[in-house]
């Protein structure tokens, strides 16, 4: 049996296209069965639409500062279509610790940056301005607090010389589109849980690991 998969997006959505490219597989654990939009017309919509999911807009700016009511439409959106398991992909609104609590241990972000270095936005600018050698992304549980909450897996890339926020942006994303599948896998299958606030995968503490190699880009 496959778990019911809930996407939540608020842009372009590359992410969303790496777990439905993923979820095509027959041995694949996860069937994505809803993607959420908090802004109408984005591309992520488009890509579900494309793979046959349904796709809701919930947007946000009709709730105005009223986030409980908000996260409550998207809850109903979720749960109406039995969802399982939900995986954050570069949806950019927080949110409260009372959905997070409602989807705790059934919830997972990606992060563009290797936390808990570089939490928060503009990642890549950030890390180059900190001139660290080695940057990437982390697909973590969610939990209350931003860009916290115990890490599944990260993946690792060098950072070059000459690298803007642009290409070090695009080698991170590169890993995103292989790491966040294989974080859902371990999630969807039950081999990742959550457990006391700890991830455990196959019963033991670790996160999964993936680092960049030319050899393996396409
Ligand atoms: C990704 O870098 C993700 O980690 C971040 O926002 C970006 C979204 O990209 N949260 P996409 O919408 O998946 O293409």
């Amino acid at each position: 049996m496959k778990r019911r998969l809930g996407v939540l997006a608020s842009g372009g959505g590359s992410n969303l296209q790496a777990l439905i490219d993923a979820a095509r597989w027959p041995s694949y654990p996860a069937e994505i069965v809803a993607v959420v939009a908090n802004v109408p017309g984005v591309t992520a919509l488009s890509r579900a639409e494309a793979a046959g999911i349904p796709a809701t807009v919930v947007d946000h700016r009709a709730f105005g500062t009223d986030r409980p009511a908000f996260e409550a439409e998207i809850d109903a959106v979720l749960r109406a279509a039995d969802v399982e398991l939900v995986a954050l992909a570069g949806f950019m609104r927080v949110l409260t610790d009372r959905f997070v609590q409602a989807w705790n241990g059934r919830m997972v972000n990606i992060h563009p940056a290797l936390l808990p270095s570089f939490k928060g936005l503009h990642t890549h600018a950030r890390a180059l301005e900190a001139g660290v050698a080695i940057h990437g992304c982390t697909v973590h549980w969610v939990s209350p607090g931003v860009d916290e909450g115990a890490i599944l897996g990260q993946a690792a890339v060098p950072v070059a010389p000459d690298d803007t926020a642009e290409s070090l942006g695009a080698r991170v994303l590169e890993m995103e589109h292989r790491l966040y599948p294989a974080c859902v896998a371990l999630a969807a299958s039950g081999r990742a849980i959550l457990q006391d606030g700890r991830s455990l995968i196959d019963g033991a503490p670790g996160p999964l690991s993936l680092f960049w190699s030319p050899a393996v880009s396409p």
